[in-house]
């Protein structure tokens, strides 16, 4: 026997049930971020591999092992997106967006791809709804984007929501505030997992992240970043708490919050669902003012997110599914010429914009009605070769109808006209 093959390790099809529910999402994101003025962008799926290895950063863990990256027939390389906040930064210069009017405000709605270890919610290739607004750095930008984000988990009803925000500052803070933190992590390296120890030249941030308990008692003692901001940073962080304070968000300041990417200054944020397991994050961003410079464009302040789309669906439980409707089942009883005109009437029916299904499967009459019932249809049409009957599925009437009449009744009968 032949072997029979499999989607590749932590990857997954998107079955039709899944996929209206994924519909749900993207309707929701499009409303919500619509609403604010957002507009759709899609990046291609590949870029050239210096976008991240330049705007994500060298020493993070998605350029260091989790980007798939392929050489083509003309020998670049080329990476599969891991991430949209670079290819946006991008397309931004690419496209002189900078001549537009300022903040741009752009969503998407796309897959990624890192390889990461495969479980509940952690995938191969993965979904983001994301949002970004470059060209201002005021702080309502990034408090909106917060609420934003926050809306469109409300609006998919995804539970047990948990907002942590902190800053990380500029750049040059960062440097300073890096350097007393590895002086620390040095002092106490022999507490320290051999993980976080490795990585006290690379990224000493990330020792917040660890889950090892040595670690964690040592990180309790460590200087904060919050502590080392500058007055501008620190006025700036103060404006967007304010600003969700009046918005009445509940939020928690951590200022051990660490994120994955190297782009980040001033607000970071992030997103947790208690609904989820140990991959808990449903959604997360922050500002990224120097990224569109690092990618070659203008200096540009930008501030975003992302959530997860798989996570987000699993947060919000079940429930959200919704099976097409269909106002007409045509069946048919009889032999060529009734197949034709079911045929016809079917395409005649969707023309006139209503939800047609035709009998495909060879059904008996019986057969077919209780697809038609399966398939929750409102009406069905009863087609033979020498007449044609309506039934009205709700209260089980049935009555001779001419083929040629069939679409202008239920045009008629759905909007509550009669006969
Ligand atoms: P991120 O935190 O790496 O940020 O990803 C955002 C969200 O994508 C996560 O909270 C999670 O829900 C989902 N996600 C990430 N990796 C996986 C995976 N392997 N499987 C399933 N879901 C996953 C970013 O990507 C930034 N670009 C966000 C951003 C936008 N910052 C500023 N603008």
């Amino acid at each position: 026997m032949i072997e029979r093959l499999q989607a590749p390790r932590g990857t997954f099809d998107v079955l039709p049930d899944d996929s209206e529910r994924r519909a749900a999402v993207e309707a929701a994101a499009r409303q919500v971020l619509g609403a604010a003025g957002y507009r759709r962008i899609e990046t291609p799926a590949f870029e050239a591999t210096e976008l991240f290895a330049r705007g994500v950063g060298e020493s993070t863990d998605i350029v260091q092992k989790e980007m798939y990256t392929f050489e083509d027939g003309g020998g670049r390389s080329l990476t599969l997106r891991p991430e949209g906040t670079a290819p946006i930064c991008r397309a931004y210069a690419e496209h002189g967006m900078h001549k537009l009017a300022q903040p741009v405000k752009l969503w998407y709605l796309s897959s990624f791809f890192r390889f990461e270890r495969a479980q509940a919610g952690r995938y191969r290739q993965f979904w983001q709804v994301g949002a970004e607004a470059l060209g201002s750095d005021d702080p309502a930008v990034d408090a909106e984007s917060i609420l934003l984000a926050v809306a469109l988990l409300d609006e998919l009803e995804v539970q047990q929501v948990r907002v942590r925000v902190s800053s990380l500052g500029s750049l040059a803070a960062r440097r300073d505030y890096r350097e007393r933190l590895q002086e620390h992590l040095r002092a106490h390296a022999d507490q320290l997992s051999a993980e976080v120890r490795a990585r006290i030249d690379l990224n000493p941030l990330r020792a917040f992240d660890s889950d090892h308990p040595d670690t964690r008692e040592v990180m309790r003692e460590a200087p904060r970043l919050l502590d080392f901001l500058s007055a501008q940073d620190a006025e700036h962080f103060a404006a967007v708490r304010a600003l969700l304070d009046a918005a009445d968000l509940d939020y928690e300041v951590d200022p051990t919050l660490v994120r994955g990417l190297d782009y980040y200054t001033r607000t970071v944020f992030e997103i947790e669902s208690g609904a989820l397991g140990a991959q808990s994050a449903v959604g997360g961003g922050g500002r990224y003012d120097g990224l569109v410079e690092q990618v070659g464009g203008p200096p540009t302040p930008g501030m975003g997110w992302a959530a997860g789309v798989e996570r987000m669906l699993l947060a919000a439980g079940e429930g959200r599914a919704v099976a097409p409707e269909v106002d007409l089942y045509v069946a048919v009883d009889g032999g060529q010429p009734a197949r034709q005109a079911a045929f016809a009437l079917a395409a005649e029916a969707r023309r006139a914009r209503l939800h047609a299904q035709l009998e495909l499967g060879g059904r008996s009459l019986k057969g077919q009605l209780k697809q038609a019932g399966r398939v929750s249809a409102r009406y069905v049409a009863i087609v033979g070769d020498t007449g044609s009957a309506l039934r009205d599925m709700d209260s089980g009437d049935q009555e001779d109808v001419q083929v040629s009449g069939v679409v202008a009744r239920v045009l008629r009968e759905l909007r509550g006209l009669g006969a």
